[in-house]
């Protein structure tokens, strides 16, 4: 199973893609996880619909590959970070050459705040029912980072209840890749 991953942050000490390297070692070998890289992507603007740069061609052909999508979201100011947002407009676009429609995702986020990124992650879900995914419902994750869950070292999980939810959050989301088997819509 190949799955992308989309972490919704640009800074190089993104807790999200702490997190997601949390659950990436708790997949192991059950998936090949390649990352959808946002970073690059300029801000979108609709006059580029006919002649998009690279970074986006690159962006739309990876979700054509993949199964399934994991996206690892912040919050900011109580909403999904514009950097994230705007890898959604690339990959919807030009009209009626939405890349989306169809594969399963799943949604994960940490923050420094107590809510553990259950706003910007309600906010995102209606902006994938939109794009036409199967969005995984339960369990939700949202994490409060702690430092402390992780190995200073090797960013590896030593929390025990935060390795075991990963695991659990993963097998339901594999579940739910499998339900959610991409189609046509992909050549
Ligand atoms: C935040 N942060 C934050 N946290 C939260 O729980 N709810 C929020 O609405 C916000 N708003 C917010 C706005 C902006 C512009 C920033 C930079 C930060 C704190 C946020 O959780 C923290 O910075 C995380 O480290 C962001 O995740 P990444 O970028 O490290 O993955």
């Amino acid at each position: 199973m190949r799955i992308g991953f989309i972490i919704g942050s640009l800074s190089a000490q993104s807790i999200n893609r702490r997190l997601l390297h949390g659950l990436q070692e708790v997949i192991g070998n059950r998936a090949e996880l390649v990352e959808l890289r946002i970073d690059e992507l300029p801000l979108y603007n609709r006059d580029l619909d006919g002649r998009f740069p690279e970074s986006a061609i690159n962006f739309k052909r990876l979700l054509k590959e993949v199964d399934g999508l994991i996206i690892a979201t912040p919050e900011y100011n109580r909403s999904m970070p514009a950097a994230l947002k705007n890898a959604l407009e690339w990959g919807s676009r030009p009209g009626g050459q939405n890349a989306f429609p169809g594969i399963p995702v799943g949604i994960i986020g940490a923050s420094t705040g107590r809510l553990g990124t259950a706003l910007s992650q309600h906010q995102l879900r209606e902006v994938l029912a939109y794009l036409d995914m199967p969005t995984l419902g339960q369990p939700e994750f949202y994490h409060t980072f702690d430092a402390a869950h992780f190995d200073s070292e090797t960013g590896a999980v030593s929390d025990t209840n935060l390795y075991r939810r990963l695991g659990d959050w993963a097998t339901t989301f594999f579940d739910h890749v499998e339900k959610h088997p991409r189609g046509t819509e992909r050549s």
